[in-house]
């Protein structure tokens, strides 16, 4: 996979691992030297015009060896642009479903398939003719290249996303170049990796012991399982810090893996975040505590000698810098840089048995290991933990009515273009998707809009209260987290679901100070996601038992997508 700078450059590596073919990510202008041992080459879509000054390009050289080459999107662009074909700047974009119409002598890649077939688009710009030597494949009513390939050459492309679930037949596509095209074989299967992992293990630790730091989360608790199962329960050593932040029943959760200790540094970070109300101060401090922590226990455990190395549950997206997010690195550079681990990092006394695989594959390894399912399911928590999820106040200040619902005295994170921005919340009548998109692209302001489902007062007459974050409410919402937890999981909607975050706002009245808002939300890696809706009972019966909290004045429903809100509201 080459990457083009996609969002969905990892989606396709993935697909293709998912038909049983190993498949690497690597940076687009790799030299096609570099590529050789490639049976097949697929270029990822990306959000650039080839006319770009700094558009990502790739070695035209990987078109004359011979090996397949399949661009996607981004990918056929470049390959036409790159071989003597013309590209079209586009007025405006095709963004959605399409049909294509599939030529009569139809390509390998669209295997025994001809006619109408729905497909998804995502492009501005648009490939106007094809290079020579190309045939066109398909088209739809306003791409006339939607498909392209020179089979003498090995060389297909397409301008829609066939690793999209909206592009029915997508999977049918890559499976025919994968295997008719590029003539691999059915080998890849990260359950029959164990043992190798196992033996890397060893070779990585020779006889040393390894140390982990483990969140509680799928990654490290897996990385953590298989170093005892390599290397005995006698020479691997971890610790979860319990921070105060985490989820009720979390530390006795963790506790049962065996080879653990608890760190309880529950004042320390309590205590540091008193009174504090800015969300990013919030995510400094609470860095900055776990980099404390860390360097004690280091100091205090003698890690540093020559004897430990340390282990980490780092897994592929991770590694690889222009396919991870922005903000991934930088969650990791809070927690990675404390001296004593950037000395382990860099004298290579790292062990990260994980770093070739995705999440999924962690979880397929993780049930080979016979770990327990409500372990390798769980939705994924944010570091911060509920530090993030409670939402503080710097002033009073009062719900105003505008014509196109109630503006709340509320400020959450979104992500617009490239940035995050904080912006007040709107508030609407109605559990209305459409009409919430469409809100905010219309109204400037505003980057997040919910739905009151059921409130103890009308919605004008509440108003956020002054507070910060405090031990009463974190309790609070470790309270109201647990109920909508065990609600969905007795209704087996968590697993309909990728997260679903439970966020307390200041919002309400003098007798019952916050709000509960729900945020259920369906994605595939947490860098875009949609809000989805939920079952009415379930939604009645959540809001019967928040209600049931005294201090909490009402529930509402986040019906923002990501882009523009993001998962979290800090
Ligand atoms: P956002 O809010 O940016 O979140 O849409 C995307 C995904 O990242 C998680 N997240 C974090 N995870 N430390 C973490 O370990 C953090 O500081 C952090 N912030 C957000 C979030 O839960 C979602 O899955």
């Amino acid at each position: 996979m080459l990457d083009a700078g996609g969002q969905y450059c990892h989606l396709i590596a993935r697909k293709v691992r998912d038909l049983g073919v190993y498949a690497e990510v690597r940076p687009s202008e790799s030299p096609a030297s570099e590529l050789a041992s490639a049976r097949g080459i697929i270029i990822s879509g990306g959000p650039s015009s080839v006319y770009d000054p700094d558009s990502p390009t790739v070695d035209p050289a990987i078109f004359a060896t011979g090996q397949p080459v399949l661009g996607i999107c981004y990918g056929q662009q470049l390959m036409a642009h790159l071989l003597g074909g013309h590209v079209r700047k586009g007025e405006k974009g095709e963004y959605g479903f399409a049909t294509l119409d599939l030529a009569e002598a139809a390509d390998p890649v669209f295997g025994g398939l001809a006619g109408r077939q729905q497909i998804w688009m995502s492009h501005r710009d648009v490939v106007s003719s094809p290079p020579a030597g190309f045939t066109i494949t398909g088209r739809t009513d306003t791409c006339a290249v939607a498909a392209m390939a020179n089979p003498q050459r090995k060389l297909y492309a397409v301008q829609f996303h066939p690793e999209v679930v909206h592009t029915t037949r997508g999977r049918e596509y890559l499976s025919n170049f994968v295997f008719q095209v590029c003539g691999c074989q059915k080998d890849w299967d990260p359950r029959h990796r164990v043992p190798t992992i196992e033996q890397e293990i060893r070779d990585c630790a020779g006889n040393r012991k390894v140390f982990f730091f483990v969140s509680g989360g799928v990654d490290s608790s897996v990385a953590f399982a298989l170093a005892i199962r390599a290397l005995g329960p006698e020479r691997v050593r971890g610790v979860y810090v319990d921070t105060g932040l985490m989820r009720e029943g979390e530390t006795e959760f963790v506790r049962r893996l065996p080879g653990l200790t608890v760190e309880h540094a529950a004042d320390q970070f309590l205590t540091a975040l008193a009174g504090v109300t800015d969300p990013e101060q919030k995510r400094h401090i609470i860095g900055e505590e776990f980099v404390r922590v860390q360097q004690r226990i280091i100091d205090s455990r003698h890690l540093l000698d020559e004897d430990w190395i340390l282990g980490q549950g780092t897994i592929y997206p991770d590694t690889i810098e222009s396919g991870g997010t922005a903000k991934a690195a930088l969650i990791k550079t809070h927690h990675n840089r404390v001296a004593g681990i950037q000395l382990l990092i860099e004298c290579g006394r790292v062990l990260e048995p994980l770093k070739s695989f995705y999440k999924d594959e962690v979880r397929e390894v993780g049930r080979e290991l016979g770990l327990p399912a409500e372990l390798l399911d769980r939705h994924p928590f944010p570091g911060p933990g509920l530090a993030i999820r409670c939402l503080c106040s710097e002033f009073d200040a009062p719900v105003r009515a505008t014509p196109d619902g109630w503006l709340l005295p509320v400020n959450s994170v979104g992500v617009q273009g490239d940035s995050r921005s904080y912006a007040p919340v709107l508030a609407i009548g109605e559990l209305d998707h459409e009409r919430a998109t469409a809100l905010i692209n219309r109204i400037s302001g505003i980057n997040r809009v919910v739905a009151p489902v059921e409130t103890r007062v009308p919605v004008e007459s509440m108003q956020a209260v002054a507070c910060s974050l405090t031990p009463e409410r974190i309790a609070r919402l470790r309270r109201a987290d647990a109920m909508v937890r065990r609600l969905s999981h007795e209704s087996g909607y968590d697993r309909q679901v990728w997260q679903f975050p439970v966020i307390l706002i200041p919002l309400g009245t003098a007798g019952a100070p916050d709000s509960v808002v729900l945020r259920p939300v369906d994605s595939m890696d947490g860098m875009t996601a949609r809000s989805v809706t939920m079952p009415p009972d379930l939604l009645r019966a959540m809001c019967r038992g928040l209600l049931e909290i005294p201090e909490i004045a009402g529930v509402f429903y986040d019906l923002t997508h990501k882009p523009p809100g993001t998962i979290e509201w800090e």
